[in-house]
């Protein structure tokens, strides 16, 4: 059984209130954490955004989210409790004039933490920010929580880390990465840090190369607009498979306060090597969807999802990076998220190097594996070398042990936002990234994409439903005679 411990009042509000996050994340984690006893019922969940809703209104809208998000599981007994806990403002907190006294007087006025959520484009962090201020709402133990992406260059990441940072001190900050929030992320560093197996074979002496794969089946869907002024390399790379990378890579921190973790990421950032424009081409690969048949269901290809039919925006990027300090040091990490792939996975593998001699001949073909599957089917599997059973000779499998979350622990997986929400009410900053994190990623994904326009790297393409994306992905791995690793082949 997960056990569930108690967080103290808080009031929330979160700016974007009606929108697709709030709906789909945010509403539905809030509700899980209140079902399962952790939010003390004084504690208040105020909706924000410009439209004109009542109270009632707003609850009816968080009501179907909560619905579509628990399906069968919906309590309908426990949400008359919970929409106790919510109300909505109607407020355009960028303009000079905004009432916010609609918001004020819906907060309570005990020394509980508020928490200021902005789930809105990153565009109008600052402004938000500076009304927070102004309506002397950041006081006390008052936080903030920014949403990815933090701008979509250095420069504009730094503008924002500014602004905000004039108004909430550093430590009141909570820039979240969901992927952060994945238990089996968590469990990267428990799997690293809580067992002697591993740490002494995590380097280059053992380990042959990396591979970090985010695939998705969906499209860009209705997110288009955003979409194509990001591209999979802002969207994804520069976040989530950055900061599994960093987990990958780290030097064991001294303990797993919020700083110590923290400082030891943003040195794997800084051992990043940029990309050179010389080696754009070889070393990467970006391409878009076209149509196909995904999930046996015909597809549109990106350009069709667009109205104005053409675009230069990534839906797939493949990548070889290198970290350079002693531990790393000659180790590939191969890295590529895709949307429109066949199916949607997300993994890591620890590919170890062969075994120096190789004296059951042939069939030692293959060397240890280790596999972090962080969805679906979340686990772990360590691959080894079996005798097959048998008296007719000697003949070796490589087979996986096999550790299934759902089968070993039998419960619900709380989505990714319930575990950070509740991390922000603790006041826990481990899972979230610090200002300097956030500006390297970025500062190697600028020199990224410098190096694809420099270089004029080509835009590839692949159809929509296929395994690996393009072709030239495939290609990257076996010019390093290597191949991505697909289940069971
Ligand atoms: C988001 C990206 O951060 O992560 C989306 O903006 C992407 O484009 C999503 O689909 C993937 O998250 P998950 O948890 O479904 O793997």
């Amino acid at each position: 059984m997960a056990k569930f411990i108690p967080v103290d009042t808080f009031d929330i509000v979160i700016f974007g209130g009606t929108g697709d996050l709030s709906r789909r994340k945010l509403l539905p984690a809030l509700y899980h954490r209140f079902v399962d006893g952790q939010i003390p019922e004084a504690s208040r969940i105020v909706g924000v955004s410009r439209s004109e809703l009542s109270d009632a209104d707003f609850r009816s809208l968080a009501r179907d989210a909560c619905k579509t998000s628990t399906g069968e599981d919906f309590d309908a007994k426990a949400w008359t409790q919970f929409e106790k806990l919510l109300s909505y403002a109607c407020l355009d907190a960028t303009k000079e004039d905004a009432d916010w006294e609609a918001l004020t007087s819906r907060l309570s006025d005990d020394d509980r933490p508020s928490i200021f959520y902005l789930a809105v484009t990153p565009k109008i962090y600052v402004p938000i920010c500076q009304a927070i201020g102004k309506a002397g709402l950041a006081k006390g133990d008052a936080r903030l929580v920014l949403e990815k992406p933090i701008g979509t260059d250095l420069e504009s990441a730094k503008a924002i880390n500014a602004g905000v940072g004039a108004v909430f001190s550093e430590d009141r900050i909570y820039r979240i990465d969901h992927y952060l929030g994945k238990e089996t992320v968590q469990n990267l560093l428990v799997l690293r840090f809580g067992n002697t197996l591993f740490e002494p074979l995590w380097n280059r002496t053992a380990i042959d190369h990396i591979q970090i794969t985010v695939a998705e089946d969906v499209g860009v869907g209705d997110r288009a607009g955003y979409y194509d002024s990001a591209g999979a390399v802002r969207d994804m790379v520069q976040n989530h498979l950055l900061q599994l990378l960093c987990l990958i890579a780290m030097e064991p921190p001294n303990s797993i306060e919020a700083d110590e973790i923290r400082t030891e990421k943003i040195k794997v950032l800084n051992a990043l090597r940029p990309v050179r424009s010389k080696y754009a081409g070889r070393d990467t690969v970006r391409a878009q969807y076209g149509p196909g048949t995904v999930n046996g269901e015909q597809v549109k290809g990106y350009l069709e999802e667009l109205d104005e039919g053409e675009s230069g925006t990534e839906t797939f990027v493949a990548l070889k990076a290198w970290v350079d300090n002693w531990r790393w040091s000659r180790v590939p990490f191969y890295l590529r998220t895709g949307k429109r792939m066949r199916s949607r996975h997300s993994e890591i593998v620890v590919q170890f190097r062969e075994a120096p001699h190789a004296m059951f001949g042939e069939d030692q073909a293959h060397s240890n594996r280790l596999i972090i599957r962080l969805q679906p089917d979340e686990g772990v599997q360590l691959y080894v070398q079996i005798k097959e059973p048998g008296p007719g000779g000697l003949r070796v499998q490589s087979l996986p042990l096999n550790l299934s979350y759902a089968e070993t622990f039998q419960v619900r997986y709380p989505d990714a936002y319930e575990r950070l929400l509740m991390d922000v009410v603790r006041g826990n900053l481990a899972l979230f990234m610090r200002r300097e994190e956030v500006e390297e990623a970025w500062e190697w994904v600028d020199g990224l994409l410098e190096a694809w326009d420099d270089a004029k790297v080509p835009m590839r393409t692949y159809s929509a439903g296929l395994e690996d994306g393009p072709v030239e992905s495939r290609m990257l791995l076996r010019e390093d005679d290597r191949d991505w690793w697909s289940n069971g082949k």
